[in-house]
């Protein structure tokens, strides 16, 4: 018997309909389409409208498509993990809201809250539960409605920020494909350049800290900036040459969309060519936790059993990694 690893079995993403352009946020703040392109590369994002939809809306959403596109019983799901920063709620987990949505009976399910970052560390921990033996079937998700934390008159903020969801299952392989290495690094005094400050239990919700407009993101750009670029990509080069990898082996890279200078130099330092970079920046923004599942959905017909894929990612914590996916299928092919 070989070594029981996680294979990734599908994947589905979600991302609402309305789109906001570069050129209606000129009419809502002090920006142009220029600045945000050349200083970011986004050109419009989605935004989830309606009262009372929260994250767990577009969770849903990805899951159902997934359960349908595997042709898996929402019964036999046993655990579902959901990285967000914007929960629909304190609490309950919006795990279990999606679980509920969906039909998932008999999973248990939780939150991971690690930013942009978040969804590398559900996807190492749903990970774990597949590599202990004790679980078949997982679903890792991740889902942001930044909407509902971004100040629509802050210009440093708005241009970046939008709502999506993706999610994967996660089965036991033992064909030597799926996750195969992860690295994870955390700085807790990253608290400063990049948090969304109350709502907490430290500052409780109150009339001065909605009037101080402190249940927005607050971030220091160009601080998280070279931490970013830094981190990601000498992560990135960690795990690759912790696994004997070179750029050629590299056949592609999913890193976090949060800025396209940060990407491509991370796909830089890693020796890959911009053909071999997955890219959503453009149409979707910064989506959090979501952006690494949208990647792989966007781009899932391209994918071909055994490539070797690195996953990126630098967020607010500081959190940030990388993780080495050995592709298990072709497209509308056979899971093995
Ligand atoms: O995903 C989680 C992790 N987050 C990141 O990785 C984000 C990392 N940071 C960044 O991507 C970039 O720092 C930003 C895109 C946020 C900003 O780009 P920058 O090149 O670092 O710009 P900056 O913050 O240094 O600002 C340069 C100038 C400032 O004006 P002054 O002070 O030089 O007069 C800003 O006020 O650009 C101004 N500015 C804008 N101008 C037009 C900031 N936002 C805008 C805007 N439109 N939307």
């Amino acid at each position: 018997m070989g070594k029981i690893t996680a294979a990734i079995t599908g994947v589905q993403g979600y991302v609402p309909e309305y789109r906001l352009t570069n050129e209606e946020l000129e009419t809502m703040v002090d920006t142009t389409d220029e600045w945000i392109v050349t200083r970011t590369g986004i050109k419009e994002r989605r935004i989830l409208k309606g009262e009372g939809k929260g994250s767990s809306v577009m969770g849903i959403e990805a899951v159902k498509g997934l359960l349908e596109k595997t042709q898996t019983d929402p019964e036999e799901v046993e655990l579902i993990i959901c990285a967000t920063v914007t929960p629909d709620m304190t609490f309950p987990a919006t795990a279990n809201i999606i679980g509920d949505g969906v039909g998932a009976k008999k999973a248990f399910s939780f939150d991971i809250g690690a930013a942009c970052s978040g969804f590398l560390y559900a996807l190492a921990t749903g990970a774990s539960f597949i590599e202990s033996g004790k679980y078949k079937k997982v679903v890792v998700v991740g889902a942001d409605k930044m909407s509902g934390i971004v100040d629509y008159t802050d210009r440093t903020t708005c241009v970046l920020f939008g709502d999506g969801a993706g999610a994967v299952m996660l089965e036991p392989t033992e064909n030597g494909v799926g996750i195969l290495d992860t690295i994870l690094r955390t700085d807790g005094s990253g608290i400063d350049y990049l948090r969304m400050k109350a709502g907490g239990s430290r500052y409780p919700p109150s009339i001065e800290t909605v009037t101080n407009k402190e249940h927005y993101i607050y971030q220091d750009g160009s601080t998280v900036f070279k931490f970013a670029v830094t981190n990601m990509a000498d992560v990135s080069a960690e795990i690759m040459e912790k696994n004997n990898l070179s750029g050629d082996d590299v056949r592609w890279l999913v890193p976090h969309q949060a800025n396209k200078r940060i990407i491509d130099a991370t796909a830089r330092r890693m020796g890959v060519g911009d053909d071999k970079v997955m890219m959503n920046i453009v149409r979707y923004g910064n989506t959090t936790a979501a952006t690494i599942p949208l990647l792989l959905w966007d781009y899932e017909e391209q994918l071909a059993k055994g490539d070797n894929i690195v996953l990126a990612a630098f967020g607010g914590g500081f959190t940030w990694g990388s993780i080495y996916v050995k592709w298990a299928y072709n497209y509308n092919g056979k899971v093995e």
